[in-house]
């Protein structure tokens, strides 16, 4: 009889398991730890999609305009400034000096505003942003974490720390979280192949998707398989 052993540690809110001896420290989330952040952790969702998909529209903006009309753009400010993509030292991606125009991108937000946006994603199905309106009020921080159910069906599950907002109750930020993630779930969902082809002659790819690119390239490179066409076939 063989005995299966597993790690299991709360980080972020979240019990995480590993079986056998984890490779990696939960320490993908450092902005958890900013004094004065308020973390909101919504129910973890089911999206019938790969865990790469769910990763790649959490770290896309160009549907902003189009997916979430009056919240995080419109259709009049669809344009995505260019931005740049680096590998970060211990492994991963860091996409920098994202900006997007939005109505209401952040909780209470006064009116449209140019929002400055940082995404990261490390390890491959782990996805965090930071994002803060230009000239400065509070940031917001946010984790994905795409856990995989089946190569086609994942489990969403979205952490979000608020900093320095003392004017809304924590539903009010669970529901300005919990709308923008219900209204990716059918695009997500919609898009095929449900698995993600790392071929990057297969979609249509432009400029506004170079993190995109950028991650397909780098779960090639590391021979990521799991929810990618390439996986699905082995
Ligand atoms: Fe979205």
């Amino acid at each position: 009889m063989c005995a299966t052993t597993f790690v299991s540690e709360e980080r972020y809110g979240v019990v995480w398991m590993c079986f056998g001896e984890p490779a990696h420290a939960l320490d993908f989330f450092p902005e958890a730890a900013i004094p004065g952040g308020r973390r909101i952790n919504l129910a973890p969702q089911t999206v019938r999609s790969s865990a790469p998909r769910v990763v790649e529209n959490f770290l896309d903006m160009a549907h902003f305009s189009f997916v979430h009309v009056g919240i995080l753009g419109e259709h009049a400010h669809a344009e995505v400034p260019d931005y740049e993509v680096v590998q970060i030292p211990d492994g991963g991606l860091e996409a920098r000096q994202c900006r997007y125009w939005q109505p209401a991108g952040m909780p209470g937000q006064g009116g449209g505003a140019m929002i400055d946006y940082v995404y990261r994603v490390k390890p491959p199905l782990i996805a965090c942003l930071t994002k803060m309106a230009s000239g400065g009020q509070g940031a917001l921080h946010i984790m994905l974490a795409a856990s995989p159910v089946t190569q086609t069906e994942t489990r969403a599950w979205l952490v979000s720390i608020h900093e320095d907002d003392t004017t809304h109750d924590d539903q009010a930020l669970y529901d300005f979280n919990m709308e923008i993630l219900m209204q990716d779930t059918p695009i997500v969902e919609s898009q095929w192949p449900k698995c993600l082809p790392l071929d990057l002659d297969v979609e249509l790819h432009q400029k506004c998707d170079r993190m995109s690119v950028a991650y397909r390239r780098w779960l090639a490179g590391m021979g990521f398989g799991w929810g990618t066409v390439a996986g699905a076939r082995r």
